[in-house]
């Protein structure tokens, strides 16, 4: 499935295997600007991206521990903000963009 990362003013669609997370996806594609400190477990929030509004319904609900640790992001959340490791690839997110925040910390 293909997912498009914009960072630094750069859109890159990549190929994504079902049962990576975003992060993981990000990071194997050379994305920049995804540092993912805590190696995805929701507790360093160096893995913020904002979904596009059109896909952000796609998404799987947030849970607890990665809506709090949205309070600690170093570029503004927003209503469309997410953490990339929290995000499982799976079909019904075929073909979802989403940007990279400029500020991870
Ligand atoms: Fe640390 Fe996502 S990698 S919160």
């Amino acid at each position: 499935m293909r997912i498009t990362f914009t960072a630094e003013g750069t859109s890159k669609t990549v190929d994504a295997d079902e049962g990576s997370s975003l992060m993981q996806v990000a990071l194997a594609n050379d994305i920049p600007g995804i540092t993912a400190d805590c190696g995805g477990n929701a507790m360093c929030a160096t893995c913020h991206i904002y979904v596009d509004a059109a896909d952000h319904a796609r998404l799987p609900e947030m849970a607890e521990e990665e809506d709090e640790m949205l309070a600690f992001t170093g570029a503004d959340r927003r209503a469309t903000s997410r953490l990339a490791c929290q995000i499982q690839v799976q079909d019904r997110l075929e073909s979802i963009a989403v940007q990279v925040a400029a500020q991870q910390s």
